[in-house]
């Protein structure tokens, strides 16, 4: 069975790290070949998500890839940072290694993109769990990327009125850089129009994505199951989600997005979607950052999105979470 090559770009951040540790899972089990991981400003900055992914990384003894610093910020806005989400580094109350002995890749994100979806023409598969900065610097260093890539799945936006995490209307990533996101839509939609056969890119939104909860008693499972410096530092982590989401009223508990998302990029059947053309909100004071989908084709655009909406799964996004910690644990 040849592997799926497949390219993390992430913003780590808690649940970035589940889904690192997720697709290095996937890859020591021969399901998919991890061939890069790019690390985007967004949850913390690009020196503190650079530095987690490494020390992820070695958390879970990943094998030696690519690693790539992308993007340090949004296109046209400041970076707008949020230590209470993730904490001040980005791994709550982890305490990651600042050693490593993995080398960052010369290339930056965006040429990493580029380079490995041109070594895999139709094959590469992209995940994107923060901002899309680095993704829209790839798609401008090489606009046939749309038709170079076999999918891209990504964490963002929210549809159907499920309420924003960030404003009314808009999820973080996507808030955090808006301008990146349409262009992303732009791009795929550019792309559809003259190749129908491009595929259109799967928006996991928090319509989906908020229904991925981390429990402390899944903490404990984990921990029951494998007790590691990853599971620990994982657990750690998710301490500070907790009390993040305890704070803005959520409950004790973590919304894990990312890894909920990774699964379903490699489970593509488990899938339910609908197709919809997206375009983000760039100007509006009130509307900024919103992921306006038209599903009824009232613009009479090409449709440049499909938009998840549930798994196929008995059990759902906690049996997805299920199937995320049965992996983690074959690892370290
Ligand atoms: O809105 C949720 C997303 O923002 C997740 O990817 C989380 O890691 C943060 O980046
Ligand atoms: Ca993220």
């Amino acid at each position: 069975m040849t592997r799926t090559p497949v390219l993390l770009d992430c913003d780590p951040g808690i649940d970035d790290a589940l889904a690192i540790a997720y697709l290095v899972a996937a890859h020591r089990a021969g399901r998919i070949d991890l061939a890069g991981l790019v690390c985007t400003a967004g949850n913390v900055g690009l020196d503190d998500t650079v530095a987690n992914a490494l020390a992820w990384l070695d958390l879970a003894d990943a094998p030696e890839l690519p690693v790539a610093a992308g993007a340090p910020g949004p296109i046209a806005v400041p970076h707008v940072l949020t230590p209470e989400t993730h904490g001040p580094r980005g791994a709550g109350h982890a305490e990651l290694g600042a050693t490593t002995t993995r080398a960052l890749d010369p290339r930056d994100g965006a040429r990493l993109w580029v380079e490995l979806a041109r070594a895999h023409p139709g094959g590469l598969v992209g995940i994107v769990t923060g901002p899309s900065s680095s993704l829209a610097r790839a798609v401008a260093l090489e606009p046939a990327l749309p038709r170079l890539l076999r999918g891209l799945v990504v964490m963002g936006g929210t549809f159907h009125g499920h309420p924003g995490n960030t404003t009314p209307v808009s999820e973080w990533n996507v808030d955090v850089d808006p301008e990146a996101a349409d262009r992303v839509c732009r791009a795929w939609e550019e792309a559809r129009v003259s190749d129908p056969a491009v595929p259109a890119p799967l928006w996991c939104g928090l319509n989906l994505t908020e229904r991925a909860v981390w429990t402390p008693a899944r903490s404990e499972r984990l921990l029951a199951a494998s007790d590691t410096p990853l599971t620990r530092a994982l657990v750690d982590a998710l301490r500070f989600y907790f009390e993040f989401h305890e704070s803005v009223g959520e409950g004790y508990l973590a919304q894990v997005h990312d890894p909920l998302v990774a699964w379903l990029a490699l489970h593509p059947d488990a899938v339910v979607s609908a197709p919809a053309h997206v375009r983000v909100e760039c100007a509006g004071e009130h509307t900024r950052g919103m992921t306006v989908a038209d599903v009824r084709g009232q613009r009479g655009r090409v449709d440049n999105a499909r938009i998840a909406t549930d798994v196929r799964l008995p059990g759902g996004p906690d049996a997805v979470l299920d199937e995320v910690c049965g992996a983690i644990t074959t690892l370290g």
